[in-house]
């Protein structure tokens, strides 16, 4: 191959790259805003629901009567000692209204970057515990429990 090919190979390899880049939502760490590092996943967390997060930054475990129930139980486990049974608040902030100190939270991408990511304080990253489609799924019982406005309930959107 020339040099002349070879040229045109890496302009339409890095094509590709950026289409790719553009088709996935990036996610960023909600304090810092540096790109969260996929890399502590825990594994067996890429299912296809998380692969169509990525794609579309909506969590399709959210109308799904199953997931909402796994959620609720691994919420019991991993979150309610800080967020209280009901996500109604303790010693982190409630979950089931419509304040978010994080108002990105209003979104799935936004929550997602919360939970593996962590905020401030005792929210520390939760991949320590959680593989990303166990994120999804707490998601999926966080917002089905919503009792905020429904017009702020922006994952809807
Ligand atoms: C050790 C206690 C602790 C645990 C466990 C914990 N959190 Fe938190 N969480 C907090 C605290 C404290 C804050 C407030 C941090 C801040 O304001 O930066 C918080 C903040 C949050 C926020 C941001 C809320 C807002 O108003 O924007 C979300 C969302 C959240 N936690 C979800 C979860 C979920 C879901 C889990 C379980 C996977 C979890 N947390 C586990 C203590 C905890």
């Amino acid at each position: 191959m020339n040099m002349k090919h070879l040229l045109s190979v890496f302009a339409l390899i890095m094509a590709v790259m950026s289409t790719a880049a553009l088709a996935d939502i990036d996610l960023r760490n909600a304090i810092t805003g540096m790109p969260l590092d996929m890399s502590f996943a825990k594994k067996g967390g890429n299912t296809d629901a998380f692969k169509e997060f990525l794609k579309t930054g909506k969590n399709p475990y959210n109308v799904d009567r199953q997931a909402i129930e796994k959620g609720h139980d691994l919420y019991m486990t991993a979150c309610s000692g800080c967020h209280g049974h009901e996500a109604e608040g303790k010693l982190g902030p409630g979950l089931a209204d419509d304040y978010w100190t994080y108002p990105a939270n209003a979104t799935d991408k936004g929550l997602f970057e919360v939970l593996f990511g962590g905020a401030n304080g005792m929210m520390g990253p939760q991949y320590v515990n959680l593989n990303t489609d166990e994120m999804l799924l707490i998601m999926s019982w966080i917002r089905d429990i919503y009792n905020g406005d429904p017009k702020k309930a922006k994952w809807l959107k």
